[in-house]
């Protein structure tokens, strides 16, 4: 059965929604994180994102948008976080930064982008646990599923597979009952405004398992 992952980014009450969220069966709160660099927007600073533990023991799910991954990684690695994942279009030490994470016991993963080829995460695959395919352009939540991410995780799991590595995919960005269809490779399915906008989260967290 598949994971699900929900993300706040788009929650207008974060305290209240995270409360909510634990009370589900969600596997991971997805932790949106913009630099206003990466990309335009920017998320509030970690003095208040570490917040989140007063509303959720559910593990953490980091998606890093940011241009320097090394400055961040440090921080999320103090909270109840079971991947940190980072773009492999940064311009950083790649290899320095899943270092970085490993050093912490964290998961470590690599997000790409709907504009970047798949095969830029060969160099990369022994050292992951996990891979986000977005399917949007990152920066905002509310935008709607990219069709053309089917046969890019077809792609990246026929890669996956051949090298036999145990690398989970997860996909982001534009995913509720009807776009999940396309997304039956996937271990992970990450979600943001489908759930936190409506009035049964578990119902619709329960929706897209399968
Ligand atoms: C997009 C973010 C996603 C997004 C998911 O930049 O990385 O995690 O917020 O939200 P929805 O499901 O609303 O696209
Ligand atoms: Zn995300």
């Amino acid at each position: 059965m598949k994971k699900v992952s929900v993300s706040f980014l788009s929650s207008k009450n974060i305290p209240q929604d995270l409360r909510k969220l634990n009370d589900t069966d969600v596997d991971f709160i997805h932790v949106d994180i913009m630099d206003g660099k990466f990309v335009k927007n920017k998320t509030m600073p970690f003095s208040e994102m570490k917040n989140i533990y007063k509303y959720t023991s559910k593990r953490l799910d980091v998606h890093l948008m940011v241009e320097k991954p090394s400055k961040y990684i440090p921080l999320y690695a103090e909270l109840n976080t079971e991947f940190i994942t980072f773009h492999v279009e940064v311009e950083e030490d790649i290899v320095a930064c899943l270092e970085l994470i490993k050093s912490y016991s964290i998961k470590c993963g690599l997000a790409i982008s709907p504009d970047t080829k798949i095969s830029e995460l060969i160099p990369y695959l022994p050292y992951l646990d996990e891979i986000i395919v977005m399917s949007v352009v990152p920066g905002e939540g509310g935008q709607e599923f990219i069709r053309s991410t089917e046969s890019r995780i077809q792609e990246l799991r026929d890669l996956i597979d051949s090298y036999q590595f145990p690398i989970l995919i997860n996909v982001d960005g534009g995913l509720n009952n009807e776009t999940c269809k396309y997304c039956s490779l996937a271990d992970i399915i990450t979600s943001g405004s489908y759930v936190v906008k409506s009035e049964s989260f578990q119902e619709k967290i329960s929706s897209l398992r399968d």
